[in-house]
């Protein structure tokens, strides 16, 4: 899919931005403060339904509005061309709107709308930060993928939600293991998709590796209990720890996504730089998978690049952003310096005004 037209109104710095994509290379130059995170931030939020920034909608909202919308067309997958999907999301304090050809839409409506992938200044931090982000990397994969993924992860996520109500609230053993079979049936599937997922995923990360890095990785699927057992029995396992914390200790919600090395976590191993690209490698290698799976393009949003990396690390990102099968929006403080090639479209941002440079 492509993105063609897309409208903001009053998000973040952007009272009334517009601008009309070009298909593959979108350039977006400004200095600091003009706005180019927060163009990137409203594409991603009308994927994701949320900021690639952290935070709550609230921190959206331009100062002094009562709330913000986000429009867009989008041509449909590539090899079946068909008529642009209109998205919008219209987001008030305590509100949230989602439309999708003017009917009610919900958020995995936009996912499946909308593949967005974002590497930013921050991407180190799949490597170095905590768990869920390296879930959540997952699983936005897996949700492409395995069409059931989300009504699995939604039973799975509601039982987990009442058991840990119960395991909280002290109430009998009964009615905690009464979400027990629920859990156990769900977690068995999501933990089936996932791993069936990186096995493939792992092929298409190990060639982009080989063009960026000098050393290998291992990438490992920690499941979110004793590796290789059954959850049935973990669970039970766990149930006295659970009692203790008050909530569920092991299961689908505890995995990880385990990247070594030579031995030696690649948290501990790599460099800030190289920990950056390997963020962009994951997120790279995922936009390949994704796309082969959808049958079309994704949207790929690349905030600063030019942050943290030398010219060499630079000049890796940018021959794979080249062959990647997705419509690129990349900004950059100005239009010189590596990587800049301009067969797409450039547009200069001010004060959260936006407009195409000629
Ligand atoms: N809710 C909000 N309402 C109004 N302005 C906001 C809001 N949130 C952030 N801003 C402001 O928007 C401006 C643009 O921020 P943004 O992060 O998009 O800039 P940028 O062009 O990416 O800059 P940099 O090059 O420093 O990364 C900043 O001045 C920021 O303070
Ligand atoms: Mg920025």
């Amino acid at each position: 899919m492509t993105l063609s037209k897309i409208q903001i109104r009053n998000f973040r710095c952007l009272q009334g931005a517009e601008l009309s994509a070009d298909p593959d290379l979108n350039l977006i130059v400004g200095n600091n403060a003009a706005g180019k995170t927060s163009l990137l931030e409203a594409v991603y939020y009308l994927g994701r339904g949320r900021s690639f920034r952290g935070g709550g909608n609230a921190e959206l909202i331009k100062t002094g509005a009562d709330g913000f919308t986000l429009f867009a067309e989008v041509s449909p997958a590539d090899v079946s061309p068909g008529p642009s999907a209109k998205i919008g999301c219209e987001v008030s304090r305590g509100t949230k709107t989602i439309r999708m050809n003017g009917a009610s839409a919900k958020t995995t409506d936009l996912a499946s709308a909308l593949p967005v992938q974002a590497i930013d200044p921050e991407i180190h931090e799949l490597i170095q930060g905590g768990p869920e982000q390296r879930r959540r990397f997952l699983d936005w994969g897996v949700f492409h993928v395995e069409h059931d993924y989300i009504t699995t992860w939604r039973a799975y996520k509601t039982a987990l939600k009442q058991r840990n109500a119960a395991l909280k609230g002290q109430l009998p053993n009964a009615t905690v293991e009464a979400w027990d079979s629920t859990l156990i049936k769900n977690a068995i599937s999501l933990d089936l998709q996932r791993k069936t997922f990186i096995s493939d995923f792992k092929s298409q990360l190990s060639l982009i590796l080989s063009e960026m890095f000098p050393f290998s990785l291992n990438i490992s699927y920690s499941q979110g209990w004793k590796e290789g057992g059954d959850f049935k029995e973990a669970l039970a396992a766990s149930f006295p720890r659970d009692r203790a914390m008050g909530a569920t200790q092991v299961g689908p919600h505890r995995a990880d996504l385990k990247l070594h090395i030579d031995g030696q976590a690649a948290r501990h191993r790599l460099s800030r730089g190289q920990q950056k690209l390997l963020g962009a490698a994951l997120i790279l290698a995922q936009t390949h998978f994704v796309a082969n799976a959808v049958s079309s393009r994704v949207v790929l949003l690349v905030d600063d690049p030019a942050a943290e990396l030398d010219e060499e690390h630079q000049e890796h990102l940018f021959c794979l952003l080249q062959t990647v099968p997705a419509q690129l929006f990349i900004t950059r403080l100005d239009s010189s310096g590596v990587g800049w090639q301009n067969n797409g479209k450039t547009f200069a941002i001010e004060a959260g005004n936006i407009s195409p440079l000629v």
